[in-house]
C-alpha cells in the first residue's frame, strides 16, 4: 500500500468514528476556479474524498470539509477565490472543527500565497499544485493536530509520483465523458501568462500511461474523452512520439472501441502539424473541431505576446486547415488590450477576426500577472480604452458566430447528449443538451433515455451560443 493510500485508510476511519459519533456521513465541497486542468484535477480530488468516506455537497454551510482549487490567470478569478473565501471564513467562526484547504494555481504564486498566509489564516492547508497527491496525510495531519500547514514545492516531483495521482480515477463530472492529462505544465511562456510559473515546465505523460487510462475509462463505460495539455501540439514523448502519432495510437488501440469521440485542447497554432491534420482527416473518431487560440491578430503584438506566428501565419494555417477539412469549426482566444496595443493593432484582431469565421470564442480583457514580462512592459492600456475595444471586438465576433450557426441549419450532426436541458431555451423535459462532433452546444428535442448517447439530430435553428434541433431517430 502507498503512503497516501494508508492515509486515505486513516481519514476514513476518523470519519466512520465520527458518523458513529453525530449519526451523519461528514460532507465536502470541492470548488473549481480555473480551466479545465483545474476541473480534471477536482475529479481526482472527489474520488480520493469518496474513498475517504466523505459524502458530496455543494453548499459551504453544510460542509465539514471545503476544498478550493484556485486558479489565477486573471485577475478576476483571484477576486472571485477571495469574495468564496470571505464567505468561508463567516461559517468557520460557526463550526470550528470545519477544514478549509486550498489547492491549485494560486498557491504557487508568490504575492497570491502572501495574501492567504497573510489575510486568511482560517485556512488549514495550503497545498501547491506539484504534489497534489500528498493530499490525504495532509489532511489527516490537519484533521489531527489542528494546525496550519503549508506544502509548496518549487518543481515538479517525478512521472511516477505524478501517476499516482492520475490513478486517482473513478469520480467524472459526466459519467460517459472524461478527460485525460496527456502533458502538464508549459514550456511557451508567452509574455502575459501566468501558468509556466504556476504549472512548471512542460513535461509529457507517457504513451502507456496515457493508453492505460483510456483502456480503464473505455471499460468504465465513457463514450468521449477530452485530451488536455496546455499545448497538445508540442507533445513530445521522445523515440518520434509527437502529438499526432499519439492520437493515431489513441483511436487505434485495443480496448478502447468504445470511446466514439475524442477531442483534445489547447493547439497553439506555432505546432500545429501537417502530420495532425492528416491525421484528423484519416480518423473518424476525431472530433471536427480546433481551438486555436490568436490571442491578437497583430503581428507587432504578437510578437510582443512571444507567440512566435505572425498574423499571416495564422491566416494561412487556417486556410491549409478548412482545405483539408471544410467541415471543421474553429474556436478561438482573444486578448484585448494587451500592453501597447494601439487602434491600428487592435483593427488588425478585428480584420483577422472578419476573416477567420470563428464558431466561437472566448475574449478576454488583459489582466496583468505579476512576475511575467508583460507587466512590466510600456503602454498599459487605459482600462476605459480596453472596454470600448472589448465591446466592439463583441459586437464583429457575435454575428460572425451566429452565422457560422446558421450554415448549420438543414443539416444533421451527432451530438452526445449531456444533460436535460436546464437553459429553458426550449422548457420541457424532453429536451436534452449535448455538443455536437463540431463542439457546438445543441438543445434538441428527444426522449432522455438519449443521455450519455450518441444521437444524430437534425438542426433546425440556431442563436449565437447556441443550436436547435431535434433527434433524428
Ligand atoms: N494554453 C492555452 C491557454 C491557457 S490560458 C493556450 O495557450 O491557448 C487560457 C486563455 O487565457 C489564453 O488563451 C489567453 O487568451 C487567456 N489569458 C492568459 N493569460 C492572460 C492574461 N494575463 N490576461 C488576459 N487573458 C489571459
Ligand atoms: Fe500560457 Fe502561452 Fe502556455 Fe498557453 S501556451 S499556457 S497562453 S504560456
Ligand atoms: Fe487557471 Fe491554472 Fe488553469 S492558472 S487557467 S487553473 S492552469
Amino acid at each position: 500500500m502507498s503512503t497516501q493510500d494508508y492515509y486515505i485508510q486513516q481519514v476514513q476511519s476518523l470519519n466512520e468514528r465520527r458518523a458513529a459519533e453525530t449519526g451523519r456521513q461528514p460532507l465536502a465541497l470541492v470548488k473549481t476556479f480555473g480551466c479545465q486542468m483545474n476541473a480534471h484535477d477536482s475529479e481526482k480530488i472527489e474520488t480520493i474524498l469518496s474513498q475517504m468516506g466523505y459524502g458530496k455537497t455543494d453548499a459551504a454551510d453544510s460542509a465539514d470539509l471545503a476544498i478550493y482549487n484556485t486558479c489565477c490567470v486573471r485577475e478576476n478569478a483571484e477576486n472571485h477565490l477571495y469574495g468564496n473565501l470571505g464567505l468561508l471564513t463567516h461559517i468557520k467562526k460557526e463550526r470550528r472543527d470545519m477544514r478549509i484547504i486550498l489547492c491549485g494555481c494560486m498557491t504557487q504564486q508568490g504575492a497570491a500565497l502572501e495574501k492567504l498566509l497573510r489575510s486568511y489564516r482560517h485556512v488549514d492547508v495550503i497545498l501547491g499544485t506539484y504534489n497534489l497527491r500528498r493530499l490525504p496525510e495532509l489532511l489527516y495531519n490537519s484533521l489531527i493536530a489542528g494546525r496550519q500547514i503549508v506544502e509548496i514545492r518549487q518543481s515538479p516531483e517525478g512521472p511516477e509520483q505524478a501517476e499516482e495521482f492520475e490513478s486517482k480515477t473513478g469520480c467524472r463530472h459526466f459519467a460517459f465523458k472524461a478527460s485525460v492529462n496527456i502533458m502538464y505544465g508549459c514550456g511557451n511562456n508567452c509574455s502575459y501568462c501566468i501558468v509556466p510559473y504556476v504549472r512548471g515546465r512542460e513535461r509529457s505523460r507517457s504513451p502507456e500511461n496515457i493508453l492505460t487510462e483510456l483502456r480503464l475509462l473505455a471499460a468504465d463505460g465513457v463514450k468521449e474523452v477530452m485530451l488536455l495539455g496546455q499545448n497538445v501540439n508540442s507533445y513530445d514523448a521522445g523515440a518520434q512520439i509527437r502529438f499526432a502519432d499519439l492520437l493515431e495510437r489513441v483511436c487505434e488501440t485495443p480496448g478502447t472501441e468504445q470511446i466514439e469521440r475524442i477531442r483534445f485542447m489547447t493547439s497553439h497554432p506555432k505546432d500545429l502539424s501537417g502530420a495532425l491534420i492528416a491525421v484528423m482527416r484519416r480518423q473518424p473518431k476525431i472530433a471536427r473541431h480546433l481551438h486555436l487560440p490568436l490571442q491578437s491578430g497583430s503581428t507587432r503584438v504578437l510578437t510582443r505576446m512571444n507567440r512566435k506566428y505572425t498574423q499571416e501565419d495564422y491566416l494561412r494555417l487556417i486556410d491549409r486547415i478548412r482545405e483539408a477539412m471544410p467541415d471543421i469549426t474553429l474556436t478561438t482566444d482573444i486578448i484585448v488590450g494587451f500592453p501597447g496595443e494601439t487602434e491600428e493593432d487592435f483593427d488588425a484582431t478585428l480584420d483577422v477576426v472578419r476573416r477567420a469565421r470563428f464558431a466561437g470564442a472566448f475574449t478576454f480583457l488583459y489582466s496583468k500577472r505579476p512576475g511575467t514580462p508583460a507587466a512590466d512592459m510600456d503602454g498599459q492600456v487605459p482600462p476605459a480604452e480596453a472596454g470600448d475595444r472589448f465591446q466592439r471586438l463583441l459586437a464583429v465576433l457575435n454575428p460572425m458566430i451566429l452565422a457560422e450557426n446558421e450554415k448549420r441549419i438543414g443539416t444533421i450532426l451527432r451530438v452526445l447528449p449531456e444533460e436535460i436541458n436546464a437553459q429553458g431555451s426550449r422548457p420541457g423535459e424532453n429536451c436534452l443538451t449535448g455538443r455536437a462532433d463540431n463542439n457546438t452546444i445543441v438543445h434538441f428535442r428527444a426522449d432522455k433515455n438519449h443521455l450519455g448517447s450518441f444521437t444524430p439530430v437534425k438542426i433546425t435553428g440556431c442563436k449565437t451560443y447556441y443550436l436547435l434541433g431535434e433527434a433524428v431517430d
